[in-house]
């Protein structure tokens, strides 16, 4: 029995997707009976790097839901709308639905799990969060008996890529951006990833799964490597780190007594550059490759490593979701409908507050332009002692311009307030210019 598949867009993860549905041999035996019947393209003239028959391409996306010939909607064709509208019509239909898609998966995951679970339907999204790295069966499945204490990752591709050629040859970033576009890792607007958009996408689904319950995106602290400058790069590495940017979702201790499945559960979320040392399993990670490190009770730490990004990666993901599905519905062929997901049956089971982040504690990397003068370190030591922040190590560094100091401060794990307050008293210090950079540290 061949399955009908209708795919929405026909771009990098479309077209990689369509190259492993037209050559099955030495892959799953049901990839061969996966048939492509329509696809949905903005731009029919468009040079296509596969083959396909000019019948198959349609502009209009709402006409391969519709079409009886297709049983399982494909979403990879990006953006908030009109995908989620089309994904929420596929679900309609009784269409099971695989997308990529983290933008919309992160800010409308509970309408449309809602909606999926009212029609009995599949949406599966292993392909939204580390490209071709199984995470998201890991997450509901397979670790779902621990008490996740912390999900924390490089996940975006395209900035590893650019950090590790950074850090590897002082490569210069919008070349390197370029470059990552051309490979195919970048989203179609690439200030998603540069700005940590992306990753913060990514991580919101992480802990939405890990913690069961909805994380409010919009309020999850995200910054990006846009502003990242080259010599906090190479200052990291004589210090001893990488740069990498980092997503983490942590569990805070909640005033409720954590034994009841339905307690609200307090998170740590966030994304943004971090220095790691050196010898952290993360700082490992190079070029388009994602790691997902998640640490649980009882099982401890488990590493996911892979490629994060790309045509290839992702479409595996993709087609390993249709094959779930097409494989269920072989399995219950002749059932009116297929069984549920039995996670995203037993629906959302807690709610997830943010933490405010003054309240957290972390250790930080400052860089500060001040004069070359006597007394100016004992300042800044003074006024970060004033405000309780213990300082781990504290470093001049040469400056090209007579008279002026770079000097680099790591702290030890501080309060964010107290961080913050000490912050405020340096920058009106008389030898201080600037606070040229500042960063998380692990
Ligand atoms: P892409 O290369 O920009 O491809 C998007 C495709 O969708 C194009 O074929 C485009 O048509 C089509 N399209 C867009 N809007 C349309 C509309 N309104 N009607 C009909 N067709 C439309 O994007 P991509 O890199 O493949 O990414 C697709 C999705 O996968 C995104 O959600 C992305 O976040 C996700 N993803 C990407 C990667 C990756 O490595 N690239 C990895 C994981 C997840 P034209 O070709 O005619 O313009
Ligand atoms: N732009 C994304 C990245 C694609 O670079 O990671 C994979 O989700």
């Amino acid at each position: 029995m061949t399955i009908g598949i209708g795919l929405l867009g026909l771009g990098t993860v479309g077209a990689g997707v369509a190259g492993i549905l037209a050559t099955p041999s030495g892959r799953h035996p049901l990839v061969a009976e996966l048939d492509l019947r329509r696809v949905a393209v903005r731009d029919l003239a468009r040079p296509r790097p596969v083959e396909l028959a000019a019948e198959l391409l349609t502009t209009n996306p709402e006409a391969v839901i519709d079409d009886p010939a297709v049983d399982i909607v494909v979403e990879v064709m990006g953006g908030l709308e009109p995908a989620r509208s089309l994904i929420l019509r596929a679900i309609a239909a009784g269409k099971p639905v695989v997308t990529a898609n983290k933008a919309v998966i992160a800010r409308y995951g509970e309408e449309i799990a809602a909606a999926a679970a009212k029609q009995g339907v599949y949406v599966l999204i292993e392909a939204a969060v580390g490209g071709g790295i199984p995470i998201i069966e890991p997450l509901k499945q397979s670790l779902g008996a621990n008490r996740i204490q912390r999900v924390s990752g490089i996940i975006n591709g395209t900035t590893n890529y650019i950090l590790s050629r950074m850090a590897a040859e002082g490569a210069a970033y919008s070349d390197v951006l370029a470059e990552a576009q051309s490979l195919g890792y970048a989203e179609a607007d690439p200030a998603a990833d540069v700005q940590g958009g992306d990753a913060a996408d990514k991580i919101a689904i992480l802990a939405g799964l890990a913690y069961g319950g909805s994380v409010p995106r919009a309020a999850i602290p995200t910054e990006g490597i846009d502003r990242l400058e080259a010599r906090d790069v190479a200052y990291a590495a004589q210090l001893g780190y990488v740069v990498k940017l980092l997503a983490v979702a942590q569990a805070m201790p909640s005033a409720e007594a954590p034994t009841s499945a339905q307690t609200e559960q307090l998170l740590d979320v966030r994304v943004h550059p971090t220095l790691l040392p050196k010898a952290h399993p993360l700082a490992g990670v190079n070029g388009v490759n994602n790691a997902i490190l998640v640490e649980g009770d009882p099982v401890g730490q488990v590493m996911f490593y892979g490629p994060g990004a790309g045509a290839g990666p992702t479409a595996s993901a993709v087609v390993a979701d249709i094959l779930n599905i097409a494989g269920i519905r072989q399995a219950t062929a002749g059932s009116a409908k297929p069984p549920l997901d039995p996670l995203l049956a037993a629906g959302s089971w807690r709610a997830c507050r943010l933490v405010d982040s003054a309240e957290t504690t972390h250790r930080n990397y400052v860089r500060l332009r001040t004069s070359d003068e006597a007394g100016v370190i004992g300042k800044i030591g003074t006024c970060f002692g004033e405000a309780g922040v213990s300082i781990q190590s504290i470093v001049q560094f040469e400056t090209q311009s007579a008279g002026d100091a770079e000097i680099v401060v790591i702290t030890h794990d501080v309060c964010e307030a107290n961080f913050r307050q000490a912050l405020a008293a340096i920058e009106a210090l008389a030898g201080v210019h600037t606070i040229a950079a500042c960063l998380r540290t692990l």
